[in-house]
């Protein structure tokens, strides 16, 4: 298996394969309609342009993706990322997951980023699991914070120090760097 950058024109309809049955028969994702190819393939490179977005191959397919997108607008957030990643049913518990976070998380930590995020809608076993093996830690949870698939939903949020807190007035952070290539 082979993480790799995505390449949008190449590998957009492969990813909405595996993301869209996530929209249409589940409340994993918060969108309504599934893609097109060509609109995802938008999508990736305008989050291509200042976070990584990854993909899994493995015999020539892609598996699986995981990609980094900005967590709030306002300036103070800019050291804050929210994460996503989605892997082929088929390939669940075969350590696809953890390859892909691994290798995302050690390019945001490479971008001098502080906190990656994650919303999970309840309940997702799998994704908890995942993200608690990666060290990240439950910071709260919207109750009914969205309407899908027939019914309010709670959403879960989680969050990872991509480096320690320090720093002080006189001693702000490093400016976060643009995206880096693994
Ligand atoms: C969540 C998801 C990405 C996990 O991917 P994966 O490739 O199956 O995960 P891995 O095999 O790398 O698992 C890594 C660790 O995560 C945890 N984990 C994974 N699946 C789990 C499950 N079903 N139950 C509990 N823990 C689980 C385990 O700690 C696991 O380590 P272990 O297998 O050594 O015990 C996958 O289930 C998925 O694509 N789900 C649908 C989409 C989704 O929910 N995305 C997240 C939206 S917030």
């Amino acid at each position: 298996m082979l993480v790799r950058h995505a390449d949008p024109a190449r590998d957009a309809a492969a990813c909405v394969a595996i993301y869209a049955p996530y929209v249409t028969g589940s409340s994993v994702s918060f969108e309504e309609d599934p893609p097109t190819a060509e609109r995802f393939a938008a999508h990736i490179a305008a989050t291509s342009e200042r976070y990584p977005w990854l993909v899994l191959e493995a015999a020539g397919a892609v598996v699986g993706y995981a990609y980094a997108t900005q967590h709030r607008a306002r300036a103070a957030y800019r050291w804050a990322v929210d994460v996503g990643i989605y892997v082929d049913p088929s390939r669940h518990r075969a350590g696809a997951g953890r390859m892909l976070y691994e290798a995302l998380l050690g390019l945001l930590r490479r971008q001098r980023l502080h906190s990656a995020c994650a919303g999970i809608t309840l309940p997702n076993e799998a994704s908890i699991g995942l993200h608690r093996a990666l060290g990240f830690e439950h910071v709260g949870t919207y109750r009914s914070i969205g309407w899908k698939a027939g019914g309010w939903r709670d959403v879960s949020w989680w969050q990872l120090r991509l480096a320690p807190d320090g720093g002080g007035a006189d001693a702000p952070p490093p400016e976060p760097l643009g995206p880096q290539r693994l």
